[in-house]
Formats: structure tokens, sequence, C-alpha cells
């Protein structure tokens, strides 16, 4: 496919509905999801959260979002969302916007979702006593990965950490760990979770790996 022509924007409050259908998509090809969810797949539940998700990274004050949109189609082909972390905040949320003190909510396998709080907690210790600008999430439309827009949108984070010269940091998922490392981000810590233990014997899962990432201006 030929390199697209796409600028980079602010998100809109008209854009959440896409957005979050964009992240549904997104989320449905990581296998920790697969197990996460008592009922697979279970779309109204998946998209009530990711609906929140996008509505929280929109509305909160300490977040930007980005979009990357095709110039020719205006089409949405990246999502691109940074939070500014200050040391007495809390940890930073995996996800889905729980919160471990209030419970697991009931359509989540409550072990695997604990394991998953942990490492997130864990690996959120290495910037608990900084100020840091936080990857929340970045996500390219599959069809136009591979052609430098997620290295364009981290490209930002890079300028308003410079900008601010604070640590840019993320909890990378395992199949994008090496684009992090591509653009020069560093391992802080890494947290190990056995999905074997969550799912039928031979079916083909293993270790999913969360790792902790920060690059320093
Ligand atoms: C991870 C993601 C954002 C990368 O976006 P992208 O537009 O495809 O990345 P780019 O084309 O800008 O890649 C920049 C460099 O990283 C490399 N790269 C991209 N994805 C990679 C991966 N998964 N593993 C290793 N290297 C990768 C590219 O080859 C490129 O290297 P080059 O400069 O030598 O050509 C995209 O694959 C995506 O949306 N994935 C699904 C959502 C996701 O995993 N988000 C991160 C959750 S932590």
């Amino acid at each position: 496919m030929a390199m697209p022509n796409y600028s980079i924007l602010p998100v809109v409050e008209a854009d959440l509905p896409f957005l979050a259908k964009f992240i549904h998509a997104s989320k449905l090809r990581l296998s920790i999801n697969r197990l996460l969810f008592e009922e697979w797949p279970n779309e109204t539940i998946q998209m009530k959260m990711y609906t929140g998700a996008v509505t929280y990274g929109f509305k909160d004050p300490a977040t930007e979002s980005f979009k990357a949109v095709d110039t020719e189609s205006n089409e949405i082909i990246g999502y691109f969302v940074l939070a500014r972390k200050r040391p007495a905040q809390e940890l930073p949320e995996y996800e889905l916007g729980a919160n471990p003190d209030q419970g697991t909510p009931e359509v989540l396998n409550p072990s695997l979702f604990a394991e998953i709080m942990t490492a997130s907690a864990e690996i959120a210790k290495a910037t608990e006593n900084t100020d840091f600008l936080d990857l929340v999430y970045i996500c390219v439309e599959p069809r136009f990965q591979r052609h430098g827009i997620g290295a364009k949108l981290i490209q930002l984070g890079f300028d308003r950490a410079r900008e601010e010269n604070i640590p840019f940091a993320l909890c990378a998922e395992a199949p994008a760990h090496g684009f992090y490392v591509k653009l020069g981000f560093e391992e802080t810590k890494r947290a190990d979770i056995d999905l074997s233990k969550y799912a039928p014997a031979y079916s083909g899962f293993g270790v999913f790996r969360l790792t902790g990432m920060i690059w320093h201006p």
C-alpha cells in the first residue's frame, strides 16, 4: 500500500464513538483479552468499557488525545493518548479504567484481572516518585501499520517530554514491545502473566509479558 497522506489533529467529541470502535477492534486482537473477558466476545460490555475509556481520555484535563486522519478519505487511521502524571497521583490504570479498590468488574475473570492489576502496579513503581508523561494508548489502523505513522505519533510524545524535560513512560503489551525498543525506549520492569493457567490445556496460551519502558529527553 502506498504511504497515505495524513494529518495529526486533536480528537474532538464527535470522534469518540468511532474511536471506541477503533480501540475495540484493536483489543480484540490481543491474546490476553480472550481470557480476561468471561464471555467472548462480549461486544456490548467491551464497547461500553472502551467508550468510557476514550471519553475519559478526552475529558480529563491532564490528558491529550490525538488522531491521525487520512487527508484523502478523512478516515481516522491512528489514535494516540498522552497523560501528564505527577507523583501524588493514583497509579496508572490498565486499559479498562478499572480501579483495584472498587473490585473486579463482574464480566472479567477475577484472578486474571487481579494479576494484571498487580503487574501494572509493579510496573508503575518505576515512575511513582517522578513527574512523567504517560502513553495511555497508541493504535494504528492495521491497513496502515508499518508506514511510520506510529513513530510519528510517538514523536509528539518526545516533543512534549522535551518541552517539559520529563521522562516519557509506558507499559508495553508484548506484541508492541519491539516497536518501542526501535524508537529508543528502555526497559524499567517486566511482569509476566502465565495465561496457560486460565486456558484449556495445550490450547496455545503461554506467558504474556507487560514491560515498563521509559525514554528520557
Ligand atoms: C504498535 C503500533 C502502534 C506501531 O505502529 P506503526 O505505524 O505500525 O509503526 P511504525 O510504522 O511507525 O514503526 C516504526 C518502526 O518500528 C517497527 N515496528 C513497528 N511495529 C513493530 C512491532 N510490533 N515489533 C517490532 N518492530 C515494530 C517498524 O518496522 C519501524 O521500523 P523502521 O523504522 O526500521 O522501519 C501498531 O502496530 C498498532 O497499532 N498495534 C496495535 C495496537 C498496539 O499494540 N498498541 C500498543 C499497545 S502497548
